[in-house]
């Protein structure tokens, strides 16, 4: 099987900025305690006019243009989301559709919560094998404001709204790692079979635990596969769900600190999304150039995890 590269980034952010200091006012909590636990200051929450189809398609578009490709080029299809505006059609048919992609590729979404954009460029790895197309366009999108219970604090402080895409592209010769994996458990859920409104539930202790054991777990992963380990990359994309999971796991592996980007502090927990926003903003403030080598790893609902170690080969 051929590995992949990603040769074009994009994302969108929703327009309504929600600080610490505004969810003070609804729930009991404070700046104070939600900056000092989580890292995070601020999110955004999708505004009148955008929902997690508009966000995912704008993304999408951007990395298409960023990648140099047309539409028409894209061979492969898929959405990362566990809030896309409808259980079907799926974001990836509704991107499919407006962004005018051929009608003859596949396109679906993936649900694996906050590890989705990593098991779906895996996923795009397995379908441009199969189908011997060259491109793949893999979407991370939510709007998880939609799926938060206001009242509940320990819960609607820590999660976001956006977009992040990326277009990949079959290569022979760059270097590739992955590793996924699933524990089926209810330690974040979603469950929605009735006809009140599904809100977000987390067991915060046991998700912490369960973060800072698979992050360096699956660096080591990829390290082995790869050869390649943490020095040998230009930065380290961990997903953004607490600043003080990433610190934990710097300090227990000895890592260098500043190749781990950090910007929950904007936008709190994007879940499918947070790793193709950071992926963007790095590729956008040049802090990842033509050539660099990238661990990305993703944990989450599921559970689930994920891990990629790709080489970015931007214009
Ligand atoms: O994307 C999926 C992956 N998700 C994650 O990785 C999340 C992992 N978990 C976490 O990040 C942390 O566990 C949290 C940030 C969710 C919670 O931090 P914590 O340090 O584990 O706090 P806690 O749940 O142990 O709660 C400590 C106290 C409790 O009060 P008592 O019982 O000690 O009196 C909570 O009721 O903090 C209270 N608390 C709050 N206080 C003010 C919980 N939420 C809040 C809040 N504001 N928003």
């Amino acid at each position: 099987m051929k590995n992949i590269e990603i040769i074009g980034t994009g994302r969108s952010i929703p327009s309504k900025v929600v600080t610490n200091d505004d969810l003070a006012k609804i729930v009991d909590t404070s700046d104070e305690w939600i900056s000092t636990r989580t890292g995070i200051r601020q999110r955004r929450f999708c505004d009148e006019g955008e929902s997690a189809n508009s966000l995912a398609i704008a993304a999408a578009a951007k990395a298409i243009a960023a990648s140099g490709l047309a539409p028409e080029d894209i061979g492969v299809c898929i959405c990362a989301t566990i809030s896309g505006n409808y259980a079907t059609p799926s974001m990836a048919c509704i991107v499919q559709r407006e962004l005018g992609l051929r009608e003859c590729i596949p396109a679906l979404d993936v649900n694996a919560a906050c590890s989705g954009f990593l098991y779906g460029i895996e996923v795009a790895r397995g379908l441009l094998n199969g189908t011997g197309e060259n491109y793949a366009l893999v979407v991370g999108c939510e709007q998880l404001s939609k799926l938060l219970d206001m009242t509940d604090r320990s819960t609607c402080v820590l999660f976001g709204d956006g977009a992040g895409a990326a277009v990949v592209r079959i290569s022979d010769d760059a270097p590739y790692a992955s590793t996924l994996g699933a524990r089926g458990g209810y330690e974040i859920s979603v469950l929605g079979a009735g006809p009140e409104p599904s809100h977000i539930h987390m067991d915060g202790a046991e998700v912490f635990k369960f973060a800072t054991n698979i992050i360096p777990k699956c660096i080591g992963e990829l390290e082995k596969k790869s050869g390649i380990g943490i020095d040998g990359v230009s930065k380290v994309v961990c997903h953004q769900a607490n600043e003080r999971i990433i610190d934990s796991c710097i300090r227990r592996m000895k890592a260098d600190s500043s190749k781990f980007y950090k910007n929950m502090d904007r936008f709190g927990n994007t879940s499918a999304a947070s790793v193709p926003i950071a992926l963007s903003e790095l590729v956008e403030n040049g802090e990842v150039k033509d050539g660099d080598l990238l661990m990305m790893v993703g944990f989450g609902a599921g559970l689930t995890w994920a891990g990629a170690l790709v080489r970015y080969a931007g214009q």
